[in-house]
């Protein structure tokens, strides 16, 4: 069977050539013009990007990869073994393969397109400014986003009439849903949108008190990573979000909290029950009765939460989208064409709703009505998706 499948891989590879994703290829930043857009063991942070067939394109994807992070001494070192390619720029490759929402089959902008993927390489949720000399790494996430803004602003003119979409996956949302509001201002004569995959962490007590909860973990990022640095007019911290949480400014970095704040119009993704997050919170598949009662809670309080943002959203834009499946951050890979809420729409789908009337609020959520063991009872974690291979 899996002799088969590659033949057929094979096959359609080689018919098709790179139909299965994009090919980019690797520019390191000018280390004189962006001598902080680094990765964490100081390599040279930079961009995967494709450029247009056109001389004068005018839309520009600007995506940041997923990866999430580390918050402490601990946590980063093993990173450095367990995920180097997340800290260092040292194995990357001249050229990568970008898919999902890079998909070259697919074009929601048109051929006039820029596409910019944006390697993650700084494990602070692309929040950070800061040579952390204690841990024994940098924190540039926050550098790495500008130097991207810059360079692509000025390599291909971005200006009057453009179309910007600014987004990412998972820990790549979290970073578009701190600097959306910024990149707004740094490209004033675009249009910009965002594309947030996955950035909804939702607040609510792991049940094993010894796991270190995402509040706490972002808490930690915050203290580690040099965010107050960069606070103020740069963006991370707006001044409102700031003033709502007070002492408790490093909420302005959790989602729950700080997408309220976000005024440029976007789309919002998240499943019902993010597997990430749920992972975060110390649940390890197959659950317990307690833990599926835990995973019952998450995903109400993940509805609750859209619900919200959906009452509160005043003359904002947003185009809400949730799965009531058990998945994470699909926009880069093949899920992101095959699941699908019950009447058959795939993120793909939400994403070119969104960007097809982006100043219309749309609501595409759907929420399971029957728990989380029932939905994910076929083992496939989301009804739409019984039927892909
Ligand atoms: C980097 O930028 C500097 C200053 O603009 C320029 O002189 C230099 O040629 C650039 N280096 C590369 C490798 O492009
Ligand atoms: C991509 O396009 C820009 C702007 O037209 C151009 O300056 C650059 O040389 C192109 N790069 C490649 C590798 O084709």
């Amino acid at each position: 069977m899996i002799a088969f499948h590659s033949i057929v891989l094979l096959f359609l590879f080689s018919c098709f050539g790179k139909a299965f994703g994009r090919l980019a290829r690797f520019e390191s930043f000018n280390t004189t013009t962006y001598p902080l857009a680094k990765c964490n063991d100081g390599s040279d942070a930079g961009i995967y990007f494709a450029n247009s067939s056109s001389s004068q394109p005018t839309n520009f994807m600007i995506y940041l990869s997923s990866g999430g992070w580390c918050y402490d001494a601990k946590s980063c070192h093993e990173r450095f073994v367990t995920n180097h390619e997340l800290m260092s720029s040292t194995g990357w490759g001249s050229e990568r393969d970008v898919q999902g929402i890079f998909d070259s089959d697919y074009e929601p902008l048109n051929e006039n397109s820029v596409w910019v993927n944006v390697p993650y390489c700084s494990s602070d949720g692309w929040m950070g400014n800061l040579d952390n000399e204690e841990i024994g790494f940098e924190f540039r996430g926050h550098e790495i986003v500008k130097a991207t803004l810059e360079l692509v602003k000025e390599r291909w003119n971005v200006g009057k009439g453009d179309t910007v979409i600014f987004g990412g996956a998972s820990a790549g949302a979290r970073g578009a849903m701190v600097h959306l509001d910024m990149v707004a201002d740094f490209f004033k004569d675009s249009t910009v949108l965002g594309v947030l995959d996955s950035p909804l962490w939702v607040d609510l007590n792991p049940p094993d008190e010894s796991t270190v909860g995402l509040l706490d973990q972002t808490q930690k990022v915050y203290e580690v990573t040099g965010v107050r640095a960069v606070s103020g007019g740069d963006g991370v911290i707006t001044d409102d979000c700031a003033e709502s949480f007070l002492e408790e400014e490093f909420k302005c970095l959790f989602g729950q909290y700080r997408i309220p704040f976000i005024k440029i119009p976007h789309i919002l993704i998240s499943a019902e029950f993010d597997s990430f997050q749920l992972g975060q919170d110390g649940l390890q598949l197959p659950y317990s009765p307690s833990e599926n009662e835990f995973a019952d809670e998450f995903g109400d309080q993940m509805h609750r939460v859209f619900e919200g943002l959906m009452a509160n959203m005043g003359d904002k834009h947003i185009t809400f989208y949730s799965q009531p499946c058990y998945n994470h951050a699909i926009s880069m890979g093949s899920s992101y064409f095959t699941s699908a809420t019950s009447n058959g729409m795939t993120l793909n789908d939400a994403v070119r709703t969104f960007l097809g009337n982006p100043l219309q609020s749309q609501d595409l959520t759907e929420y399971c009505e029957v728990g989380f063991d029932a939905c994910t009872a076929s083992g496939t974690f989301c009804p739409s998706l019984s039927t892909a291979w």
